[in-house]
């Protein structure tokens, strides 16, 4: 199996031309702005970017003007170099090494909102792993992530790719795992226009944890 944290390692020097290039850099813009048309950002709300790598999301949002206090978590040292570069001098965005094994290094009920883009294809989705994240947020708070999807003709929920570490998952599967967990779906989404070297496609789930 690929260590994804070394897959980046040799990537991150390039990751931000690379992801211009191919497209992906809509990805974390078309996320923050389904979860600001859903919920939006109020201000002081903590923030979890999670698998924040170079900064693209964390950018994203800071670019809407919000004053949010943005923490990213990013296990991969180059990776976490770029966002540091980015954000050093930024007062309300700090940066947290670490990140999902088979749990987050991360108190309970911590963020008002995680959101996360382009990570979840790393991860297998399951109501274990989305009850982990729902651990970290507060009471009421957001949970907003994009995650690579298959036809529901592939009667699979998880489809492992092997190459990049990546996984698919099928719509369907992935709010179940969401509503296992009490959270209410406000938003799903399918991303059109971005393609991987595979055949899925991207999705995206805003969801609100129990008051
Ligand atoms: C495609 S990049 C996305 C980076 C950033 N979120 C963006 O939108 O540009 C995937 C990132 O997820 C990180 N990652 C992979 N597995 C992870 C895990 N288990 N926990 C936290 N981050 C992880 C990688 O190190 C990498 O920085």
């Amino acid at each position: 199996m690929v260590d994804i944290k070394y897959h980046y390692e040799s990537t991150a020097p390039d990751y931000d031309q690379i992801t211009r290039v191919s497209g992906y850099d809509r990805v974390p813009v078309r996320l923050v702005s389904v979860f600001q048309q859903a919920v939006s950002f109020t201000p002081a709300m903590k923030v979890l970017d999670f698998g924040c790598g170079t900064g693209k999301l964390a950018q994203a949002i800071c670019d809407t003007g919000a004053d949010v206090e943005i923490t990213g978590l990013e296990p991969c040292r180059a990776m976490a170099v770029q966002f540091d570069r980015r954000f050093r001098h930024h007062p309300h965005v700090i940066l947290q090494r670490g990140g999902y094994t088979d749990h987050l290094p991360l108190p309970d009920q911590e963020f008002d909102a995680v959101l996360s883009a382009g990570v979840f294809d790393h991860i297998k989705i399951t109501p274990r792993v989305m009850k982990e994240f729902m651990r970290v947020i507060k009471p009421g708070g957001f949970l907003a992530f994009t995650y690579e999807r298959h036809s529901r003709l592939l009667p699979k929920d998880h489809i492992y790719w092997g190459a990049g570490a990546t996984y698919s998952h099928q719509d369907s599967y992935v709010k179940a795992c969401l509503e296992q967990t009490g959270a209410q779906v406000l938003q799903h989404q399918r991303m059109f226009g971005y393609f991987y070297y595979h055949l899925a496609r991207m999705g995206l789930f805003v969801a609100q944890k129990p008051v």
